[in-house]
């Protein structure tokens, strides 16, 4: 089997699973297992100058990584991907900030990574690139001449044409992407909104949706063994019987984490029998701190958790528990298991994994129910969920009162109409389905 090289701007320690990491970091891994690969990218350190690539070696796993400069990651990182890339691919174009300094030293960053690439590359690797950093790096190195079959994946959404052509110098990043043989998409509307986009300019790569999934079974398993962890006892000792009503998100505007917020706020006004029955944990690990509408969203959730807690706690109950640092994911199993309530409720999401490891967790006997956005690309796999607009704060209200009081019957045919859309979907193993079609083409 020809080796897989997999480029991506954050590369996870070849020896943990991670913290609670984002989305790409953890599908990625999963996709490599069994199989010949190095994964380049970015260190996550910064040096000035950046010197050698750093390289390790586990099994048969290569992993190659570069340092950036402050200055690029201010330009390239914070700046052009996070700062004007993100908001523009999550539909935000009110929050998108252009400066043509940032995507110059984008591109300059992308070229610096393919020429470093190059002369590790063997003839007939597989080179995958992910996600929106790295848009350049195809065309760099078809450039330089690299032959390979070149795939590329989208991990977030992709707007409607009209929408994207705010974007000052967007043909330049499609023509960019038009350097790959095959680009990979989480859902079906977005493949057809970039495809839309291309076509625009005569560009004609195909374009696919592989729906991110994960190791159903596997991460069942390991949601049922954290159950007995010491954490999870803690945890489930401190709730004293209440539903446990859980959030994980990174810290990040396009999670419509204020509206959840003030959704669980109305939950307590409008339906008071749930008063002192439920606990709302909501994990927001802090993101790009860097980027100005970051810090700006943490003040403002801050605050409306110190409003929702004021307002309705008792002496002997505090409603919302609020976490800005990390918990590693394998807590986190065992706290999605106990949940009575799983609350993804993004205003737009590529995918969502926590949505699809929500529904893995949970105990076949007393299923949980999903509180899902519609605006997730999970929502299209996932019928069994209550499906929100969380546009609408009170929506996801009404949902979370249907969540609490739903019978048992109803939440284990829900549940089960989900788990089997996971373990067995339509596409396969969705890593696998893209891997054979890029080496068709
Ligand atoms: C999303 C993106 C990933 C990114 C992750 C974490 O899942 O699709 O590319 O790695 O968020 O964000 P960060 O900026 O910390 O890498």
């Amino acid at each position: 089997m020809a080796r897989l090289v997999i480029v991506s701007n954050r590369v996870p320690p070849p020896h943990t699973r991670g913290a609670q990491a984002g989305g790409l970091a953890v599908a990625l891994k999963d996709a490599l297992r069994r199989r010949e690969a190095m994964w380049f990218g970015w260190s996550g350190e910064l040096a000035d100058p950046p010197g050698a690539p750093h390289s390790v070696t586990v099994g048969r796993h290569r992993y190659v990584t570069l340092d950036l400069t402050p200055d690029e990651e201010r330009l390239y990182y914070t700046g052009y991907s996070n700062g004007t890339l993100w908001p523009m691919l999550h539909y935000r174009v009110g929050l998108l900030e252009f400066r043509r300094e940032e995507e110059e030293a984008w591109r300059a960053v992308n070229e610096r990574f393919a020429r470093r690439l190059l002369p590790l590359l063997r003839p007939d690797d597989i080179i995958w690139v992910h996600d929106f950093h790295l848009i350049p790096l195809l065309r760099s190195l078809r450039d330089l001449g690299a032959q390979q079959r070149l795939g590329f994946f989208l991990h977030v959404p992709f707007p409607p044409p009209a929408l994207f052509a705010a974007l000052p110098r967007s043909e330049a990043l499609l023509r960019d992407l038009g350097a790959a043989d095959l680009i990979g998409m989480q859902t079906q509307g977005d493949a057809m909104h970039l495809s839309a986009a291309l076509a625009e300019f005569g560009i004609e790569t195909p374009v696919g949706a592989y729906p991110v999934g994960i190791d159903t079974a596997g991460f069942s398993r390991t949601a049922a063994a954290a159950l007995t962890k010491r954490e999870t006892t803690r945890l489930i000792a401190s709730l004293e019987g209440r539903s446990l009503i859980l959030g994980v998100d990174r810290l990040d505007y396009s999670k419509g984490l204020p509206h959840r917020l003030r959704g669980y706020g109305a939950l307590l006004r409008r339906f008071p029998e749930h008063r002192k029955r439920v606990t709302f944990l909501q994990t927001a690990p802090v993101s790009r701190g860097q980027v100005a509408q970051y810090r700006a969203l943490r003040r403002e959730l801050d605050e409306l958790v110190g409003r929702i807690n004021g307002e309705h706690a008792e002496f002997d109950w505090m409603p919302l528990r609020w976490l800005t640092r990390p918990l590693a994911r394998s807590l986190l199993a065992g706290f999605l298991r106990h949940a009575r309530v799983g609350l993804v409720t993004p205003l737009r999401d590529g995918m969502n994994l926590v949505a699809k490891e929500f529904v893995a967790s949970q105990d076949p006997e007393d299923p949980g129910v999903l509180v899902l956005s519609r605006f997730a690309g999970a929502a299209a796999e996932l019928s069994g969920a209550l499906l929100v607009n969380p546009h609408d704060p009170e929506d996801i209200t009404e949902a979370l009162h249907q969540a609490l009081t739903m019978p048992l019957a109803e939440r284990r045919e829900r549940w089960q109409g989900d788990w089997q859309a996971l373990s067995n979907p339509p596409g396969g193993n969705w890593a696998q389905a893209f891997l054979e079609r890029l080496m068709r083409n």
